[in-house]
């Protein structure tokens, strides 16, 4: 059973219509970088309880969390209503395993991510640990709209912060726009632009791929990772190529 503790909202970022951000403060336990919370409101009587992936450092008291309302969802629209001020109950202890221990060494470490699937990797670049073990660190982000990088100037910061070693790639699906990619993430790598666009390539030897957000491009990028590049999930007891969280 989940131990719940309450939390104060102390600012809330309106990006979109449909994009937001929250932070506030709980006496939360101390988090792994990767992991996710659940956040709970009483909706007519019920808890409903939801999990969302911490943005922030875990040495950062500011709980930050990054959320797109769901047309007709439980929770998301409830919480996308929430002012400074108001609480929210949060789970005293993280969970998940979408973390820089279940990622083995490797040149290329791709960081891929649809929509608010961005948040883990914020979490563990903003953290800065344990990655003198990556040559490379490739963060790509994959939205609809231009207007849905909402992150993109703390992209930056962390590209200036690395000195080199992290590089940025964004990539929009429903209109042109410049410095940013069109299309899918899975078609991209088929056809060699990210690659290209990137200049480091994604291959068995020298890559493991990370993937979280949008549960079909989780799914289609590991059949053509598999298929094209021979990548397979990797398990504790059987080491491979592709770690991933899908969101739904
Ligand atoms: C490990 C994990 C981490 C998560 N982290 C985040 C996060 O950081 N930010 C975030 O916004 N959500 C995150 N989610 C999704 C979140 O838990 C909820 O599912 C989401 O907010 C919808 O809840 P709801 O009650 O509004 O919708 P519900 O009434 O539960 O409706 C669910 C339906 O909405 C759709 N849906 C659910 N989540 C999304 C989404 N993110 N984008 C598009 N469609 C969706 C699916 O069709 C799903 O069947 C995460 C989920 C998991 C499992
Ligand atoms: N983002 C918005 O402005 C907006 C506005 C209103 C409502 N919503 C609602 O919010 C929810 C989430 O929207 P979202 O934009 O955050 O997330 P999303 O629908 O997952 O889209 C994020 C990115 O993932 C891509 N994608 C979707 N399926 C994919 C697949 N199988 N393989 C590879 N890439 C794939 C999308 O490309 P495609 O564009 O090609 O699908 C888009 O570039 C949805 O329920 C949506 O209806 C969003």
């Amino acid at each position: 059973m989940a131990n719940w503790v309450t939390g104060k909202v102390t600012n809330i970022t309106n990006w979109t219509d449909s994009l937001f951000s929250i932070k506030l403060r709980a006496p939360i336990e101390r988090f792994t970088a990767g992991q996710f919370a659940k956040l709970a409101l009483e909706v007519g009587g019920e808890r409903i309880q939801r999990a969302y992936s911490y943005i922030n450092a875990p040495n950062d008291d500011n709980l930050e969390f990054y959320l797109v309302t769901v047309p007709k969802g439980k929770l998301s629209p409830q919480l996308a209503t929430l002012q400074a001020g108001d609480e929210v109950l949060v789970t005293e202890q993280a969970a998940g395993f979408f973390v820089l221990d279940e990622v083995p060494d490797c040149q290329n470490l791709w960081m891929l991510s649809t929509g608010t699937g961005i948040g883990p990797y914020l979490s563990i670049l903003q953290q800065g640990n344990d990655l003198e073990r990556f040559e490379n660190i490739i963060l790509v982000h994959a939205v609809r709209r231009e207007q849905d990088l909402s992150y993109l100037p703390l992209m930056r910061q962390l590209q200036k912060t690395f000195q080199g070693k992290l590089r940025v790639q964004t990539i929009v699906s429903r209109e042109q726009c410049q410095n940013s990619l069109m299309g899918r993430i899975p078609a991209l790598i088929e056809n060699g632009e990210m690659e290209s666009a990137i200049g480091l390539t994604m291959q068995a030897e020298n890559s493991h791929v990370m993937l979280c957000g949008n549960p079909q491009m989780v799914r289609d990028t590991q059949q053509l990772l598999k298929e094209q590049r021979g990548m397979i999930k990797h398990l504790r007891r059987k080491p491979g190529h592709v770690t991933s969280e899908q969101y739904w």
